[in-house]
């Protein structure tokens, strides 16, 4: 009789074994947990194997309800990532995930606490967009140790193994936008334009994009640099050297500023700004405004990223030319479906697995499209697309 219920038992903690490990909403580390639990009840007996593992079944099907996932954004200062935050939030809610949606305002040790919070109370899933890409290394350690899955949201991962998938744009792409953009206006495929002064900016050096924006612009301008229809008056080509640490718009301010008294102040004129943010496009337009620059003729082109609302207002009134735009909800959609393929233990849809190498590893990746847009297509690329109302432009 003893045999015969050992038999059974056995009988039942093997299709419970199955079935967890085949169970679709479950997440790694409840999987780990339940397949250690189950193989070393199975050395004991297969009655208590049976018994934990139908226990970790019934905890998997419950969690199943209430899987917990933090995002970690960087900061609220710029409204993309405001956006970001309530779309990612918004959508894995609508799958039925409880979200601890965190702002660490661009503050390096507030991320790394907040991440650290999450893992404490228990999140299955990570979306992280890094204030400082290779920052995180260790507690992103942690969240690998406790079987975490981590999804990177925009920003790369950086050094790290800890790091999952990652959904951004092709950032590289957007360099390419910004730089073809001046290249069109300027008229530059016709060899017997020129020379333009044109001024260099680059974003944050430790935001991985920043460098992908950069090489993209730069492989586009290079030609007519060389051919001296651009000339960057200042000297400053390089990307240390027209790096914005933390996207600062003051910082950027400030640089333009000094470029325009160090090398301007003679009576050359600034015909174009590569500026990679549409944040450090304001500073831009400010120094410009402060050395006697007037929207109209003779108001330089500047360039820019993420269509922020006062991005697309300064579209219409001139003071900016262009904005790289980059639907947050489209991002947010293919991050969310990540996270709900990894907890359910299926494969996120990827259309990179080249690009972004970490330093440890070339993650895999879904790069959605960025769009250029300018005064001649914003109605239908943000107005149109529901990202603005006409009147909230227009206001
Ligand atoms: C993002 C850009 C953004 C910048 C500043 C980058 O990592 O990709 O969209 O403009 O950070 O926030």
């Amino acid at each position: 009789m003893k045999k015969v219920k050992r038999i059974i038992a056995t009988i039942i903690a093997t299709v419970m074994l199955v079935s967890v490990a085949s169970c679709t909403a479950v997440d790694t580390k409840t999987t780990a947990a339940a397949t250690t639990k189950a193989a070393a009840a199975a050395e004991t007996t297969a009655a208590a194997a049976a018994a934990t593992t139908a226990a970790a079944a019934e905890t998997t099907a419950a969690a199943g309800t209430t899987f917990k996932v933090g995002v970690a954004m960087p900061t609220q200062s710029s409204e993309r990532w405001i956006a970001d935050g309530a779309n990612v939030k918004t959508q894995l809610e609508a799958l039925g995930y409880v979200v601890d949606l965190q702002y660490a305002e661009d503050d390096i040790q507030a991320q790394v606490n907040q991440i650290e919070n999450m893992i404490t109370n228990g999140a299955n899933c990570l979306v992280i967009a890094a204030i400082d890409s290779s920052a995180l290394v260790n507690i992103l350690a942690k969240a690998k140790s406790a079987n975490i899955p981590v999804i990177a949201y925009d920003r790369l991962l950086m050094n790290t193994d800890a790091v999952s998938y990652y959904a951004t744009f092709d950032n590289f792409q957007v360099g390419v936008l910004q730089a073809s953009y001046l290249v069109d206006a300027l008229g530059l495929t016709d060899s017997t334009k020129g020379p333009f002064n044109v001024e260099l900016f680059a974003g944050s050096p430790d935001d991985n994009n920043a460098t992908l924006f950069w090489n993209g612009a730069m492989k586009t301008l290079q030609p007519y640099i060389d051919s001296k229809q651009i000339v960057v008056l200042s000297g400053q080509t390089t990307f240390e050297k027209c790096a914005t640490l933390r996207w600062a718009q003051e910082v950027a301010q400030a640089r333009m500023e000094n470029i325009l008294s160090g090398t301007y102040s003679g009576g050359a004129k600034v015909d174009a700004v590569l500026s990679p943010y549409d944040g450090l496009s304001y500073g831009i337009a400010a120094a410009l405004e402060g050395a006697g620059y007037k929207v109209g003729a003779g108001w330089p082109l500047i360039t820019g990223q993420d269509a922020e609302l006062m991005g697309v207002k300064n579209l219409i009134s001139g003071k900016q030319a262009m904005t790289v735009f980059k639907d947050t909800r489209v991002l947010a959609s293919k991050c969310v479906k990540m996270v709900d393929a990894v907890l359910k233990g299926t494969e996120p849809e990827i259309n990179d697995t080249k690009t972004y190498d970490n330093g440890v590893l070339v993650v895999p990746s879904f790069l959605c499209t960025p769009v250029a847009v300018t005064k001649d297509n914003y109605v239908k690329e943000v107005i149109d697309a529901g990202y603005y109302t006409a009147a909230q432009v227009a206001g």
